[in-house]
């Protein structure tokens, strides 16, 4: 079955009664989609009816991880899934807020797709969508026919979905269940809200995630909420695929005399602290921000750019990391 249920377990049940929830309700019922009801909370994101991989353990699996597996589906605990004709999903993820997950995410996404692959982006922010305008689209979803799922709106070549699309640009509400068509994709890139909370716990434990790009700045605030996005998602078994370092250099447009205004080489060291990869670095540019809020990513609108260059630099270890071939 080609569906996927975004739900939100823990926020609904929080939130259950709130003005909010009940907005959501509505306006889910107006668009009549199938919602889930409460119980299915074990069928989140993009996840197949029948586990892609028997009982969601993966092949290769270490004896270790196979008992442990196991067990916790014994005990009723949930297990993971994969996304309906998604070959590989990672999420962009950081600890701390407004260090550059989204636009990276975007950035990644294009870059893949710049190398003729099929790509998505789900914006799982639901208290501050950014993939609308980073992605320039707007405007409701369709609903397929045969099946009540939403098509994702489409722009660079990218297929993109996000609870922007159906409200207001000031209007958060819970997202409580959403059914998303992606068709084929060889790479699902899943924009993480800022923070270690519910949704990227959620999405960990019941999506078959190939792992994570942790991004930071590398000042030492951010560093230690991007270790305990390192922890977290070490214990919930997801892959870390290494870390960005974002912001670091600046270039004066002028002078050309570099500063390195948030700390030198704060995520290289962490990364070897942690014992994860390092990605990459990706400057301090006005462009990349500005053309962010025009809705051109700088991957698109100056591909040949350097900056676009760090971020396809990244995609391409990305790709050999979760093992997307080139042609
Ligand atoms: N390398 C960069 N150079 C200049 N500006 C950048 C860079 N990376 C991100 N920005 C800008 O920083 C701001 C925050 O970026 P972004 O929205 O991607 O962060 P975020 O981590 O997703 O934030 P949130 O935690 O709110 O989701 C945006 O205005 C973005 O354009
Ligand atoms: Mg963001
Ligand atoms: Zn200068």
């Amino acid at each position: 079955m080609n569906s996927s249920t975004f739900f939100f377990r823990s926020q609904c049940l929080k939130n259950f009664g709130a003005h909010r929830n009940i907005h959501c309700l509505r306006f889910m019922k107006k668009r009549s989609f199938s919602i889930s009801g409460f119980t299915c909370h074990e069928n989140p994101l993009g996840i197949l009816q029948t586990p892609k991989k028997p009982d969601g353990i993966k092949k290769g699996t270490s004896p270790t991880d196979r008992t442990r597996v196991e067990s916790n589906m014994r005990r009723g605990l949930p297990t993971k899934r994969g996304i309906v004709g998604v070959k590989h999903v990672i999420a962009v993820a950081s600890g701390k807020g407004g260090v550059g997950k989204s636009t990276l995410a975007v950035n990644l996404a294009l870059a893949v797709a710049s190398f003729r692959k099929h790509v998505g982006i789900l914006d799982a922010d639901i208290f501050g969508p950014s993939i609308p305008r980073l992605m320039n689209l707007k405007g409701e979803p369709q609903v397929h026919e045969k099946d009540n799922n939403l098509m994702p709106l489409v722009n660079f070549g990218v297929k993109a979905m996000s609870i922007g699309f159906m409200i207001g640009d000031d209007a958060p509400v819970v997202w409580r269940g959403l059914m998303v068509y992606w068709g084929e994709l060889d790479l699902l890139v899943i924009d993480m809200p800022p923070g270690t909370g519910d949704t990227q716990l959620t999405i960990s434990q019941q999506v078959i995630l190939d792992g994570v790009v942790i991004v930071s700045t590398p000042q030492d605030i951010a560093l230690i909420d991007a270790r305990k996005g390192v922890n977290m998602f070490k214990k919930v078994d997801v892959p870390i695929l290494g870390m960005v370092q974002n912001m670091s250099l600046f270039v004066c447009p002028n002078c050309q005399h570099k500063t390195h205004i948030f700390g030198n080489d704060g995520v290289i060291e962490t990364s070897k602290e942690m014992d994860t990869d390092y990605l990459g670095d990706i400057p301090l540019d006005a462009s990349i921000c500005e053309l962010s809020d025009l809705g051109t990513p700088i991957v698109v609108a100056r591909s040949d750019s350097y900056n676009a260059e760090c971020y396809k630099d990244i995609a391409r270890k990305v790709m050999n990391k979760v093992g997307i071939k080139f042609d």
